[in-house]
């Protein structure tokens, strides 16, 4: 972990209230599904924001966020060659030795940006991941460009139906064939794909439905953090395994280890 100064390349709004804020500066190794927790003047607590996407040569991070609150707002105003203080990289992030031929990427919401990144490394392991993303309308929908500059066709939900698979992301899993989860959302998305059993499976346990063991997966979790690097235990939630740090030994946790 490091804690340096980024300036700013590009700040610009892609859809009403999520921006995408490109930052150039020293790169240290990412691992996709890590975040940064940024010094926002004015705020006393820092704000951690997934790192979506990187480009080494170029030594820039690209962040996406939506506009929440004080810090985002203030955020949102900043402009091309301003300077912010980055602690990075942080947490754990998604595991690629993991992931199989048969993965399936889901993000709800704000929980889309890191799949990005993502989907790239996992491209470069010569592993070709579907794309579930989930928005409430056709307004919010960001990112899907990003994963087609890198061959891939998201199906995209809406909660309003006025774009895609009219729904929640469970109701696209349907018709998508995977045997590994990587998922990124509100807690509530995740607990439904947790809990997805293929019809299939359903049925050949004569449809009494069980947890889907068959499934394996990551999730990455959202919590109120204050240092972000493992020392206030702020963030600490009850998992299978005793206590974890969710900034620390997450966001990102295994199905196994994982108690609602
Ligand atoms: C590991 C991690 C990665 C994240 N990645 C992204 C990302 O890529 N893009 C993005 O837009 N957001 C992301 N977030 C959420 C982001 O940190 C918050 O939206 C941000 O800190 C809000 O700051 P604010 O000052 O604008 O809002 P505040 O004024 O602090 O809060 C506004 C509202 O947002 C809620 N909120 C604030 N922080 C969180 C949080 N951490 N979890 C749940 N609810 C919160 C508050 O309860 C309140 O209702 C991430 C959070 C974590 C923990
Ligand atoms: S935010 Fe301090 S330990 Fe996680």
């Amino acid at each position: 972990m490091q804690t340096t100064d980024f300036k700013i390349t590009a700040n610009k709004a892609i859809t009403k209230d999520v921006y995408e804020l490109t930052l150039s500066g020293n790169l240290p190794d990412i691992t996709p599904g890590q975040f940064v927790n940024i010094k926002i003047p004015g705020c006393y607590l820092r704000r951690p924001i997934s790192i979506s996407n990187w480009d080494n040569e170029a030594g820039t991070i690209t962040l996406i966020y939506k506009v929440v609150g004080e810090g985002t707002e203030i955020l949102s105003r900043k402009k091309p060659n301003h300077s912010l203080e980055l602690l990075l990289p942080l947490g754990n992030g998604f595991d690629t030795k993991l992931t199989t031929e048969n993965t399936l990427l889901c993000g709800g919401g704000v929980g889309v940006p890191p799949l990005i990144g993502l989907a790239k490394k996992m491209l470069v392991e010569g592993k070709s991941p579907e794309v579930v993303l989930g928005f409430n309308t056709k307004d919010e929908i960001f990112g899907v460009e990003k994963f087609q500059a890198l061959g891939l066709e998201p199906r995209i939900t809406t909660v309003d139906g006025s774009f895609g698979i009219k729904g929640f992301i469970i109701d696209a899993l349907k018709t998508v064939n995977f045997d590994y989860v990587c998922s990124c959302g509100p807690v509530a998305m995740l607990k439904a794909i947790y809990s997805f059993v293929p019809q299939e499976n359903a049925a050949s346990r004569g449809g009494a439905l069980e947890k889907n063991s068959e499934i394996g997966g990551q999730y990455s979790f959202e919590a109120r953090m204050a240092c972000g690097f493992g020392a206030c235990m702020g963030c600490t939630c009850m998992t299978k395994e005793g206590y974890k740090r969710i900034c620390k030994e997450g966001p990102v946790l295994l199905k196994e280890e994982i108690l609602w």
